[in-house]
């Protein structure tokens, strides 16, 4: 789990030669979730590959023996998990602090408001001021009771009921993390559970459930809403699963390579999920020279190699339907569109507000303060570039761990070094950014030295 006495930790990332080589990155976060959270609650033994072994995955492991189920490391990225059965999870002891995971905390509550016992969660600075009105509201409606301190923001305590209740619910907003809460307290509830998602989400969920064999129906409405239907309290049988490289993770050594003058980085065994590439299509939508190679199926997923060769960038308009597919690579986006020719305009930006910080005024701060042309809008970001002399500014990260690697990633191309306040959240989702990024060229440092 995070270490929030630790103190922050500042870093500053200058002007770096050409970044060259092949890396692979570590195992998709969604992916890490769901699999020892379904691990958790399939009969028998399910075997993991590729685990992520960042803080917030850690945080979903430890709860997860917390609810009893067996979650034991083997080797790097090998975990073997004993399920307890669905419907078997045991009221856990202590408080659940789930550090700086919004995506773990939310599948918890889903996972454990369909059991018949209490749960306390709780989370660091950044996790307490997110909203969780959008987990807890369908949780109610399945009878689910909520004891919160201030409304609907952790610390709260969640007691299931003794028979939960199948809903029919319309997602109001285009979260997979909600979806995904209500899938997972439909698996322990009697009767057929049905979400309705207007905007399509990232489908880890499904994919799993399916893989897992769950009594799951997928179609689509007459309105073209995804209609996802779950029979609950049928067993889970347990998958050995292969992680593949996160795309999330990959968005920051691709705008690096981008932007870096002369680079050319491949970046190996990358989810390629449909619901996960925005930001591949909007890169090449810019100008970016990125090649797909190695195309294959992992486990039911599409996986290649991402070749990245330095381009020259022209803004563009993403389109707000494009958000889902791209919803955490906008900070990295805004910092290849501060090298871009013209103005990139990212619209439909709403959620961001709701993330590890808000993002869209965080990116907005960092950019003005390293002489990034940058207006913000209540849901929208619109950079102008480029950027006569870049850098020289400290960015505040708020906690936020994709606020910290895209600043880092502006400093590599940048006249004056980009200082950090704190890096510190990077252990969070991609322990291994600074070696990885070090081993392909990039130029990090202390803050006063200039890098
Ligand atoms: C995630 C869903 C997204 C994303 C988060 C991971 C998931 O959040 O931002 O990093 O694994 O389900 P929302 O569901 O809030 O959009």
């Amino acid at each position: 789990m995070s270490t929030p006495n630790a103190g922050p930790e500042p870093l500053a990332a200058a002007a770096s030669r050409p970044l060259t080589g092949r890396i692979r990155v570590p195992g998709d976060k969604s992916i890490s979730h769901r699999a020892l959270m379904f691990g958790a609650l399939a009969l028998g033994e399910t075997a993991i590959e590729g685990l992520l072994e960042g803080e917030d995955v850690l945080g979903t492991a430890s709860a997860m023996r917390a609810f009893g189920a067996s979650v034991t490391r083997t080797g790097a990225g090998a975990w073997r998990v004993s399920g307890v059965g669905v419907g078997g999870l045991l009221e856990p002891e202590g408080v659940i602090d789930y550090g700086n995971a919004g995506t773990g905390v939310r599948l918890a509550m889903g996972l454990a408001g369909s059991h018949a016992f209490a749960t306390t969660f709780t989370g660091d600075a950044s996790l307490c001021r997110r909203p969780m009105g959008r987990v807890l509201d369908p949780l109610r409606r399945m009878g689910v009771q909520v004891l919160a301190r201030s409304r609907d923001r952790l610390p709260l305590t969640i007691k299931g009921p003794s028979v939960p209740l199948p809903i029919e619910y319309r997602v109001p907003v285009p979260s997979a993390q909600v979806k995904s809460a209500v899938l997972l307290a439909a698996l322990n509830t009697p009767g057929v559970t049905t979400v309705i998602e207007p905007v399509m989400t990232r489908d880890h969920t499904e994919r799993m459930l399916k893989a897992f064999g769950a009594a799951i129906e997928i179609e689509t409405g007459e309105d073209g809403a995804r209609i996802i239907r779950l029979e609950g309290q049928r067993d889970l049988k347990p998958q050995p699963i292969v992680v593949p490289g996160d795309p999330s993770s990959a968005a920051f050594p691709m705008v690096a390579a981008l932007i870096v003058p002369g680079s050319d980085v491949t970046i190996e065994n990358v989810l390629l999920n449909p619901m996960r590439t925005g930001l591949i299509e909007t890169l090449i939508e810019m100008g970016g020279d990125i090649t797909i190679e190695n195309r294959r199926d992992v486990g039911g997923e599409t996986v290649g190699d991402i070749r990245v060769r330095s381009s020259r960038l022209k803004g563009v308009v993403v389109p707000p339907e494009r958000a889902p597919s791209m919803i955490d690579e906008y900070p990295v986006l805004a910092v290849a569109a501060a090298h871009a020719e013209g103005r990139t305009v990212m619209e439909g930006l709403g959620e961001l507000r709701v993330k590890e910080s808000d993002r869209i005024a965080a990116v907005a701060a960092g950019l003005a303060a390293n002489g990034v042309a940058v207006e913000e809008g209540p849901e929208s970001l619109t950079v102008t570039g480029p950027t006569a002399k870049l850098g020289g500014g400290t960015v505040k990260t708020h906690l936020d761990h994709r606020i910290a690697m895209s600043f880092l990633v502006l400093g590599l191309s940048s006249e004056v070094a980009v200082a950090v306040d704190d890096a510190g959240p990077i252990a969070t989702s991609f322990p291994e950014f600074r070696t990885l990024m070090t081993a392909l060229g990039a130029s990090f440092g202390a803050p006063e030295t200039g890098a």
